[in-house]
């Protein structure tokens, strides 16, 4: 039987400046956080489905199988048959392409998975034929993406996108997340220009980075630390304080790094080049009086934040004295995005 019904999507990536750390029961978060979602840093997929007489999946990755991916897909989606009975009658063909590397300091599963809940959200009102309006349908793949990646819950929305309750914004909850549109102008179309020290898969995943905050020395004052940064943060944010939002966000990456290190095992994703970036950011701040700030994610990679009036200066300081002084080193401009694109969809 030919191809019922076909969905496409495209879902960007997202870097967090209140960084989400430390997780229970099912995949809710142990403290608030928010972050940037991307314009550039983006997963296409598109899944057609066709009647079959047991649920089956193919997944291509950038056009060539990959079973640990399908193995992941698979999974997840095992323990979303309740919810969506038809994937025991259906053969599911998922295609899957990225505009950026693997392990390049971008969060492939928060563009992946939130860009798999889209398609899958949008079948799922092929086949009922129930359709969601707009907004409940947002925080319906939101709410799904939480449960495959929680970071992924995030970038469902465009602008800055909350996730996890906190005093600061009402809406904001454990189960899904929503946008943040209080914002200062500044913010609208911030640069991210990610510098890549090191490509490489890294040694110790995030799952099991957020399995070792249960046991963490450290647990019960992050979680309160990082609620109260959000809060600032979300202060700096409305006002456009940028010398706030400086040293809350770097102070969030340093501190996710420092749990890591602190963690029991403990363990170190840093490299000696993310620490020399971190003093040539600090040191052009202050020479050059650039409100440019870095933050990491769980990687070695530093993503360099700054304001769109600032991008021809600090992207030909990367360009020209960067990457002179650090052989070797790759970058990719981004900034803030527009949120998931539908380019398609058709019987
Ligand atoms: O969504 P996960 O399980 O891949 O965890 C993401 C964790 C960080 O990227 C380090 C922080 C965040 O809030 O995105």
């Amino acid at each position: 039987m030919g191809t019922e019904f076909t969905t496409q999507w495209t879902s960007p990536s997202n870097i967090a400046l209140v960084k989400y750390w430390g997780k229970f029961g099912n995949q809710m978060p142990e403290n608030p956080s928010i972050s940037f979602t991307l314009k550039h840093s983006v997963t296409t997929l598109s899944m057609s489905v066709t009647k079959s007489s047991v649920g089956t999946i193919r997944f291509l990755f950038e056009g060539m199988e990959n079973p640990k991916f399908q193995d992941k897909i698979s999974k997840f989606l095992l323990t979303q048959q309740i919810r969506f009975p038809w994937l025991a009658n259906y053969h599911l063909e998922i295609h899957s392409s990225n505009t950026f590397p693997h392990s390049s300091g971008i969060a492939s599963s928060a563009s992946s998975m939130s860009a798999l809940c889209l398609s899958l959200l949008s079948v799922d009102e092929f086949i009922t034929g129930k359709k969601f309006e707009t907004k409940e349908f947002f925080k319906n793949v939101s709410e799904l993406s939480r449960i495959a990646s929680g970071s992924a819950s995030r970038s469902v929305y465009p602008g800055l996108a909350s996730w996890g309750e906190s005093s600061a914004i009402p809406s904001s909850s454990n189960l899904f997340a929503s946008q943040f549109s209080e914002a200062h102008d500044v913010f609208k179309d911030y640069c991210d220009s990610i510098l890549i020290v090191d490509d490489g898969e890294k040694s110790v995943s995030s799952r099991a980075g957020h399995g070792l905050m249960e046991n963490h020395p450290f647990k019960d004052q992050r979680f309160l630390r990082a609620k109260n940064n959000l809060i600032k943060l979300i202060a700096a944010l409305k006002s456009g304080d940028l010398n706030s939002f400086t040293e809350i966000v770097e102070e969030e990456a340093l501190t996710l790094h420092a749990l890591m290190m602190t963690s029991i095992p403990s363990y170190i994703l840093l490299r000696p080049e993310s620490l020399w970036l971190i003093e040539q950011v600090k040191k052009f701040r202050l020479e050059k009086n650039i409100p440019v700030c870095f933050t990491i994610d769980a990687g070695p990679n530093i993503h360099l934040l700054y304001p769109q009036s600032y991008k021809a200066t600090v992207r030909s300081w990367i360009e020209a004295e960067l990457s002179e002084k650090l052989v070797g080193i790759k970058w990719i401009h981004d900034e803030v995005g527009p949120g998931p694109v539908s380019v398609v969809e058709k019987c």
